[in-house]
């Protein structure tokens, strides 16, 4: 596996590379990463490269938010690329990505404004910057990204779209501890107490999926036995949101409905966990 620090030397690889599918990722790499790794490596078998890029982006961290303490645990994540099947991982300084008086940045408008992006303004479009600037930078043919981070996966598809980057994207299922936590690097700031309570948030989904499923269809109702659910399990955690919306304008919904998704994100002391279920 090669690894890339500067635009220039990413540049030359690219020139020689041929078909490419691309991992970006902001490092403090886990399981669920590997897994995005390990699918990347499938879809390329082996006649194209799998590219992962480590960047810990500030654009998309607000002022109060951890850009400093976000965990940085270069060696490690380069060790996981490899043993899960990247050719590639580009992981530059931050000189190296933005320029001191650079002056652009994407503006998402519409699917930034709910769910996460309500409480973290700014945030998509520090992630829209980036990952526009990581594709131009890659040239992925495609590209691959959690499900977990939906809104996010919803915002990228319209990057494309609406910027005609030539990039296919693709959504992988979250990747879950045993108890139904979804892996995230931000677990890591959970104490055992909240960590303890942690799974709830994927089991008051669940009994949301399973009301649905028996016929239940209300906004209200779904969303009724998910804040039940966390009152009695998660007494530890604030809710920020719980939301029915659609999996692709992620505009709010009253009544669920096939490509429907509840979403929700939760507090528990210095971590702000997220998670969501698909409802088919
Ligand atoms: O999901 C992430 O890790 C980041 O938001 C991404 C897509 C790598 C952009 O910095």
């Amino acid at each position: 596996m090669t690894l890339i620090e500067t635009v220039s030397e990413l540049r030359a690889w690219r020139r020689s590379a041929g078909k490419v599918i691309f991992v970006p990722t902001m490092g403090a790499l886990h399981e669920g990463h590997a897994t995005l790794v390990k699918e990347a490596r499938q879809m390329a078998g082996s006649s194209a490269q799998v590219a992962a890029s480590i960047f810990v982006n500030p654009l998309q961290f607000g002022p109060n938010e951890d850009f400093d303490r976000y965990p940085r645990t270069l060696e490690a994540d380069l060790a996981l690329c490899e043993a899960s099947g990247a050719d590639m991982v580009f992981a530059p300084a931050v000189r190296e990505v933005y320029q001191a008086d650079r002056s652009i940045k994407i503006l998402e408008t519409s699917l930034s404004n709910v769910l996460c992006g309500a409480s973290r303004p700014g945030h998509f479009d520090g992630v829209c910057t980036v990952v526009a600037k990581l594709f131009n930078l890659v040239q992925p043919d495609e590209s691959v990204f959690g499900k977990k981070d939906y809104q996010q996966l919803a915002i990228i598809r319209r990057l494309v779209r609406d910027l005609d980057i030539p990039v296919i994207i693709h959504g992988i299922e979250t990747v879950r501890e045993v108890d139904g936590l979804a892996m995230s690097s931000r677990n890591r700031y959970l104490t055992p107490e909240e960590r303890a309570q942690a799974p709830a948030l994927r089991a008051a989904l669940v009994t949301a999926r399973d009301a649905w499923h028996s016929g239940v269809t209300c906004g209200n109702s779904l969303l009724a036995l998910i804040h039940d659910h966390l009152a009695t399990h998660a007494k530890l955690g604030r809710e920020d949101y719980v939301a029915l919306v659609d999996q692709q304008t992620l505009e709010s919904l009253a009544q669920a409905q096939p490509r429907s998704l509840i979403a929700l994100a939760v507090h528990f002391g210095k971590a702000r966990l997220i998670d969501n279920i698909e409802l088919e």
